[in-house]
């Protein structure tokens, strides 16, 4: 099944609540969570109290992605705060097998996630233990930048490779994703998409993020 994960970076932080609420009553099961540590990129933002007030007040799937040079040292505070999925990068300096499996152990589904500028083959060793893959379709540190168009080429790539795998983790995409590119990712296996800008920064948010569901699910192939 398709998710569409709106990420909150482009959410007016003034009332979180009256943001959240419409899309969530639009369909949105997940929402997503962009955490930056000023090192890994050059820009900092949320910390897990933002995820602990979610967890309070509704149901979503929380979706954490770490853009942070060290994982090992957050995610459990992450997981403590109520997160669902915590992804961290193939290029953040770690044991990721390590941080993988203690995620996991935590109750929560890990993903690796993986710039633009890397080479797939990167992810090849931990294809068989993460529960997803992020893949990022622009460089981490800022929303509302443009889809990077070779991204569709590697998603193509990613799951013929993924499809060869015991674990065959899904394929989550972050990144310029709006109603002009969300079809033919969708019909190329991306099963989750993240939508900063498209969403919050549009006139109706829920209208918005309705129109990208019911893109996605023409495009949908199972
Ligand atoms: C980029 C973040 C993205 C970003 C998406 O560093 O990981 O999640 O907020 O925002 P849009 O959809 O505006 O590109
Ligand atoms: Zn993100």
């Amino acid at each position: 099944m398709f998710q569409l994960a709106p990420s909150l970076l482009a959410a007016d932080f003034w009332n979180l609540e009256s943001k959240i609420q419409p899309i969530l009553d639009a369909g949105v099961e997940v929402l997503h969570i962009d955490v930056m540590d000023g090192h890994f990129v050059p820009n900092l933002t949320m910390g897990p109290f933002i995820v602990e007030a979610l967890k309070k007040h509704c149901d979503a799937i929380l979706d954490v992605h770490l853009m942070v040079t060290d994982p090992d040292k957050h995610w459990h505070a992450f997981a403590d705060a109520g997160a669902d999925w915590i992804s961290f990068h193939i290029e953040a300096p770690v044991h990721h097998h390590r941080v993988c499996q203690a995620i996991q152990a935590a109750g929560c589904k890990a993903g690796i996630a993986i710039n633009p500028g890397t080479a797939l083959e990167a992810l090849s060793s931990m294809a068989d233990f993460v529960d997803f893959v992020l893949l990022m379709s622009v460089n981490p540190g800022f929303g509302g930048q443009s889809f990077i168009p070779a991204s569709l080429s590697r998603l193509k790539t990613l799951q013929a490779m993924l499809q060869t795998r015991t674990k065959n983790p899904f394929i989550e995409m972050d990144g310029g994703i709006g109603p002009d590119t969300i079809g033919p990712l969708v019909a190329a296996g991306m099963k989750v998409a993240v939508a900063g800008s498209s969403v919050f920064s549009a006139t109706n948010p829920p209208a918005a993020a309705k129109n990208l569901l019911a893109l996605a699910e023409a495009h949908y192939a199972g």
